[in-house]
């Protein structure tokens, strides 16, 4: 298959894992959404470390104090390295702006636990956050509810979204009130795919600006997949996670604006974050270093760098979108069809609209088991099966129809093929159309 003159075979050449054989059948996977597979030179990068310079560093902003031994001045290269390469995928201001996290989870955290929030503010969500973008948030409101000793205390409300979950940015609009201080959204869905459009997220941003608060971008599912410019979208804090585009497991990125971060109470604190300490008080080092806590994953951080540039340079963004496209329209124009009483599709129709995923569902939980066990049996296909973290929007809109926790995800990335998407939709359409042939199996 080719996309835009390149040959995805040759791409997939570069992922180890997708030369591996179970039953005499290579592994069909698609489950990007959570974690993507990494090519060689990523491991390549990781082992480097390993084996060349498996120190612990020393390459933080302040990092300005004199090293004096040969493993740890390899290394803080590559780590001012991997921090600039980070920024300059963000279009970020400075390198000063990137903290290292281990994925998007912590990052969100550490905004969450370090704006300082007082009763009467309120934080603002879509109906349909990740889990990471709305427990840290209602802890938030927990905590301000003990502080100001009422119970009922809302601080967390959120928006509706269209009715195909579409983002509603008239909605979005008329829900941010002079208590605004924190809009927090993701910029694409892990759900359905829906993507909140550049337009809309610089009107957000500056309508939040105007009443004083600040934007924090979940692009969890954004960056692994098109170009995201923080200055360019105006928003004020953003996290990723690199395991979502090749990179190693427990990579993540918190960038927040400067003057920004520089306000942010730290969260975990200790050996690293800290400029000087006394028996009584502490005295902590400008961002990023005030938020990365003791030794951290230098491997990681080579991985990262390599991953970043692998994506953005070996791929390219615009392959990505193509393929994506491809597939999704490949695999929408084989499942969509199939739609009735026990299985449907969620989500807008245009796979255009849809990135990479696609979600079906049913009132039957046997059903959507019977697909993964065959796709798994016979074909070793990888999906993902369950609420993906998006519980309270399932509760909220499918406790009444009985399918809020039988969902079936399909995710594809740039090196996933029509073949596969086919293979998958064999399996799918069998138990469809049959289902009473394939429950006793699952
Ligand atoms: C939209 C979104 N936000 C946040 C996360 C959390 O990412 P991580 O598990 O890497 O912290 C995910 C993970 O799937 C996600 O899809």
């Amino acid at each position: 298959m080719t996309t835009l003159g390149r040959d995805i075979r040759e791409l997939r050449e570069a992922f180890p894992a997708l030369a591996r054989l179970r039953r005499g059948k290579p592994p069909i996977y698609l489950n990007n959404t959570c974690m993507t597979l990494r090519p060689r030179v990523v491991i390549d990068a990781l082992r480097r470390y390993y084996e060349e310079f498996p120190t612990c560093g020393g390459g933080r902003s302040e990092g300005s104090r004199q090293l004096d031994n040969w493993f740890q001045e390899e290394l803080r290269e590559h780590e001012v390295h991997a921090r600039q390469t980070a920024a300059d995928l963000l279009g970020a201001a400075s390198s000063d702006e990137i903290v290292w996290t281990r994925n998007t989870s912590e990052a969100l955290n550490i905004v969450a636990h370090g704006l300082r929030l007082e009763p009467g503010d309120e934080v603002l969500g879509s109906e349909r956050e990740h889990n990471s973008n709305l427990v840290p948030w209602l802890e938030a409101e927990r905590r301000l509810r003990e502080r100001a000793g009422d119970p009922e205390l809302v601080v967390r409300r959120h928006f509706d979204l269209d009715e195909d979950g579409g983002f509603n940015l008239e909605r979005a609009l008329a829900a941010i009130t002079p208590r605004t201080k924190v809009l927090a959204i993701a910029h694409a869905s892990n759900l359905d795919g829906t993507v909140v459009p550049d337009d809309a997220i610089r009107a957000l941003a500056a309508r939040v600006h105007e009443v004083g608060g600040v934007l924090v971008l979940d692009a969890a599912q954004s960056v692994p997949h098109r170009r995201v410019d923080v200055r360019a979208l105006g928003v004020d804090f953003l996290a990723f996670s690199i395991h979502k585009m090749c990179g190693p497991t427990g990579m993540g990125v918190l960038w927040g604006r400067y003057d920004l971060l520089a306000e942010l109470d730290p969260f975990i604190v200790g050996g690293d974050t800290i400029a000087d300490t006394w028996q009584d008080r502490v005295e902590y080092k400008k961002p990023p270093g005030r938020f990365e806590a003791g030794l951290q994953d230098y491997a990681g951080m080579l991985g990262a760098a390599a991953a970043i540039e692998y994506v953005t340079q070996t791929v390219g963004y615009d392959t990505i979108a193509a393929q994506e496209l491809a597939l999704n329209t490949r695999l929408t124009e084989r499942l969509a069809p199939l739609t009735c009483d026990h299985f449907w599709l969620l989500g807008p129709r245009d796979p255009a609209q849809r990135g990479g995923v696609i979600t079906m569902t049913s009132p039957s939980g046997a059903l959507i088991n019977a697909i993964e066990r065959l796709g798994d049996r016979e074909a070793n296909i990888m999906v993902r099966r369950g609420m993906f973290c998006v519980n309270a929007y399932l509760h909220k809109r499918f406790d009444a129809v009985g399918s809020a926790k039988n969902n079936l995800r399909a995710s594809v990335y740039f090196y996933n093929t029509l073949e596969e998407c086919d293979a998958f939709a064999d399996i799918v359409e069998r138990v469809v159309r049959h289902p009473l042939d394939y429950f006793d199996d699952a």
